[in-house]
């Protein structure tokens, strides 16, 4: 059965859907519910006219090649939404620069290291914010062993994210005292994350659900606005992933729609709506 199409637009069938899905859950965990057929459409048609095909059918037979695992990789990046913002859910941030960095910082002086992740950071700003906010309560952590990792599936967002340049308007949620203490003016009309805070966060690839290569444990993870992408059985298996990862009496904060199901808490007590502290 094709959609509504007009010349031009590549063939799209419930099969294509289904392969489209399919996909997006075995390499992602992304799950998509019948009622996203047209998103994906909308998603994914570009893609398939960029590459070359006339039909979904046939892009889907390339991109599950040996061949096509490069345009695989821009499939999920279609597939991905990316939204976010600087200092989103301010309470995090407050716990952070009132709770978790003076704790940190006490750790690194006594000869320790500060390790913090945003899971998913999409375009940097939640990373961004998170380094704004440990440069507010500890100055001197460049000069120490504190780094923030900011991981994404989406290769191109990583990169704009280790950019650090934003459009003005877009920066305007940054506090007016932060964003003059850390960014500067950027060609026509942007700004971008300067000085020491720029040795914070370290942007790297990451699949949430594929084998995490990086060792140690963190003070503190931001996964926020990403498991609400996922089906039921996979946000349980990242949670447990997630509270392994954290040091004892470490934070995880999650989305503001996002919980901790009681059942998959393991070690994780809830201290408000959206913040989880693994047991010491
Ligand atoms: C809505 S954004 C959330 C950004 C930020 N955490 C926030 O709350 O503002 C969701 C991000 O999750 C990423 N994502 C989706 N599936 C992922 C996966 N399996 N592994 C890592 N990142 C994933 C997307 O690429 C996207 O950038």
């Amino acid at each position: 059965m094709n959609d509504m199409r007009s010349a031009g637009e590549p063939d799209y069938t419930d099969a294509d859907f289904q392969r489209v899905r399919r996909i997006a859950q075995d390499e992602a965990g992304i799950y998509f519910p019948d009622t996203k057929r047209t998103l994906v459409y909308s998603r994914v048609s570009r893609r398939v006219r960029e590459a070359g095909h006339a039909s979904f059918h046939s892009y889907l037979d390339f991109v599950q090649t040996v061949g096509g695992r490069g345009e695989m990789e821009r499939l999920i990046c279609a597939l991905t939404t990316n939204v976010t913002n600087f200092f989103r859910e301010k309470t995090h941030f407050m716990h952070l620069e009132e709770i978790v960095v003076p704790k940190l910082a006490a750790q690194v002086r006594a000869g320790g290291r500060g390790r913090l992740w945003s899971a998913a950071c999409s375009t940097g700003q939640e990373p961004w914010s998170i380094a704004m906010s440990v440069m507010t309560a500890f100055p001197d952590a460049p000069a120490h062993d504190v780094r923030i990792l900011a991981t994404d599936i989406n290769a191109d967002v990583v990169a704009h994210a280790a950019a650090g340049i934003y459009p003005t308007v877009e920066a305007e949620a940054i506090p007016a005292e932060k964003k003059s203490q850390f960014m500067e003016p950027h060609g026509d009309g942007g700004l971008r994350f300067t000085g020491g805070i720029r040795n914070l966060p370290a942007f790297r690839v990451l699949n949430l659900n594929a084998n995490w290569p990086m060792k140690g444990t963190f003070s503190a993870i931001f996964c926020r606005n990403v498991v609400i992408y996922f089906d039921e059985a996979t946000r349980e298996r990242l949670w447990h992933r997630l509270a392994d990862r954290l040091d004892p009496g470490g934070f995880l904060c999650v989305g503001h729609s996002e919980r901790v199901a009681s059942k998959s808490q393991c070690g994780l007590e809830q201290i408000a709506p959206t913040i989880y502290r693994k047991e010491s």
